[in-house]
């Protein structure tokens, strides 16, 4: 075996979004603080008959060939903005996308770091099997009081990513950094459909959990910061990156003297169009980082930090394929972005704020364009749907 690590990767994201350009009005505030001291410019808002699991669903649909539909051993949905508090919304995935039943699904929990623990749990299972592919799905909708100071961070997304022996787009390293700590930054009780949050803290315990997990990496045999060529940060909102690479570069001393802002830029697209998106959003950024950069990043060296609040924080490296730009879906992926909606202000307060309650039964309209939607709440169950298909119900 040549390596493990992700063989093919796509992003989904609603096909609507508010332009902060619009809140900073309703907020009476200077553009720039959201648009140079936060660093976003649109946030992806999903219509009603979107949700984590439609998005999740979207986001695999284009990976789904005949063959990863019979050979997937596991699926691991990384959220923090889940539908139900027993069952994996992995298996409504599984279930609309027809994946094989002898097969492993499970959710993982802990902010927007979950994705990683999924990523590096695949690694293993397929270094011990190398025949076997691990899906790993992070989906998240961003959501924070309206009018605070998180709500122009707010958005909405899903990457899913194939694991695989012999991968074509990156091969994890095995070493990786770990730090954690039990800290009050960011949590959302069950009642709440909205975050609660200590703004500030959490930017100073993500820096700290970047500088500890940093200095575990290199304790444990890590790369210099020398060897590595780009960064790509857990962005909740693309600022955070700089604070991030101001921090790193301290740590790391003279082994960052080769690395400037430019190491980072190209991650950073995405996000900024979309806004947070939890658990997906480092690898939102790394997909960015892949499909945008016009250097052939062939042999490069990615250093990757990943931070959930509460908190969890693990730096990792990786090495780019040499043909990987034959294999990205970066096309498909200008086109979604390019086609969206502009919402209006009352629009996207209805559709954002007013999330469906689960205990009324509900029939949602057409509003979403993707392969697969929430198409109605019947009896406290979810009922998803194809787009333009009848409902399809979970086997009693
Ligand atoms: N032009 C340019 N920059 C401006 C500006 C203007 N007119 N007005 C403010 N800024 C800058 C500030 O200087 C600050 O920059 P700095 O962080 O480099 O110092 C930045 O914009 C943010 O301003 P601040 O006053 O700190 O914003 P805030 O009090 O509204 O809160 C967050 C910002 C990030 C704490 C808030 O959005 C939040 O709670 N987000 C959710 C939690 C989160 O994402 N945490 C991240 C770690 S997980």
């Amino acid at each position: 075996m040549t390596g493990v690590g992700i063989d093919d990767i796509s992003i989904y994201t609603p096909e609507y979004y508010y332009s902060l350009h619009d809140l900073v009005i309703a907020h009476g505030i200077d553009p720039n603080k959201y648009l140079v001291g936060i660093g976003q410019e649109r946030m992806a808002v999903p219509p009603p008959d979107e949700d984590v699991v439609s998005m999740a669903a979207n986001a695999v649909a284009p990976l789904l060939t005949r063959q990863l539909r019979d050979t997937v051993s596991t699926v691991i949905f990384a959220t923090e903005s889940g539908i139900d508090q027993s069952k994996s919304a992995g298996l409504f995935v599984h279930g609309l996308l027809g994946l094989n039943p002898h097969c492993r699904v499970v959710e993982f929990k802990q902010a927007c770091y979950s994705a990683t623990a999924g990523i590096q749990l695949a690694a293993d299972l397929v270094r011990q099997r190398p025949m076997e592919k691990v899906l790993v799905i992070a989906s998240d909708i961003a959501r924070y009081e309206r009018g605070s100071e998180g709500e122009c961070t707010q958005g909405a997304g899903a990457v899913a990513m194939v694991i695989s022996a012999n991968p074509r787009l990156l091969e994890l390293h095995p070493v990786s950094g770990l730090y954690s700590v039990d800290v009050m930054d960011f949590w959302r009780p069950n009642h709440r459909s909205t975050a609660c949050v200590d703004g500030k803290l959490s930017i100073d315990v993500y820096l700290r959990s970047l500088a500890e997990a940093w200095a575990d990496y290199r304790r444990k045999g890590g790369l210099p910061l020398g060897a590595v060529d780009k960064l790509c940060f857990h962005q909740p909102f693309t600022r955070m990156a700089k604070k991030a690479f101001a921090a790193l570069s301290e740590a790391a001393g003279s082994e960052a003297a080769h690395l400037d802002e430019s190491c980072y830029a190209d991650s950073q697209i995405y996000g900024r169009a979309i806004g947070n998106t939890y658990s997906a959003s480092l690898y939102i950024g790394l997909c960015s980082l892949l499909d945008r950069c016009g250097e052939d990043l062939g042999g490069r060296t990615i250093g990757l930090f990943s931070y959930g609040s509460g908190a969890v924080g693990e730096f990792f490296t990786a090495t780019v394929k040499p043909q990987y730009r034959r294999h990205l879906r970066a096309e498909a992926h200008r086109a979604m972005l390019d086609s969206r909606r502009r919402l209006d202000g009352r629009t996207y307060a209805a559709w954002f704020y007013d999330a469906p309650s689960q205990a009324e039964d509900r029939v949602f309209p057409q509003e979403s364009r993707g392969r697969f939607r929430l198409a109605a709440i019947e009896g406290q169950r979810r009922i998803y749907a194809a787009a333009s298909s009848e409902p399809a119900r979970a086997a009693a």
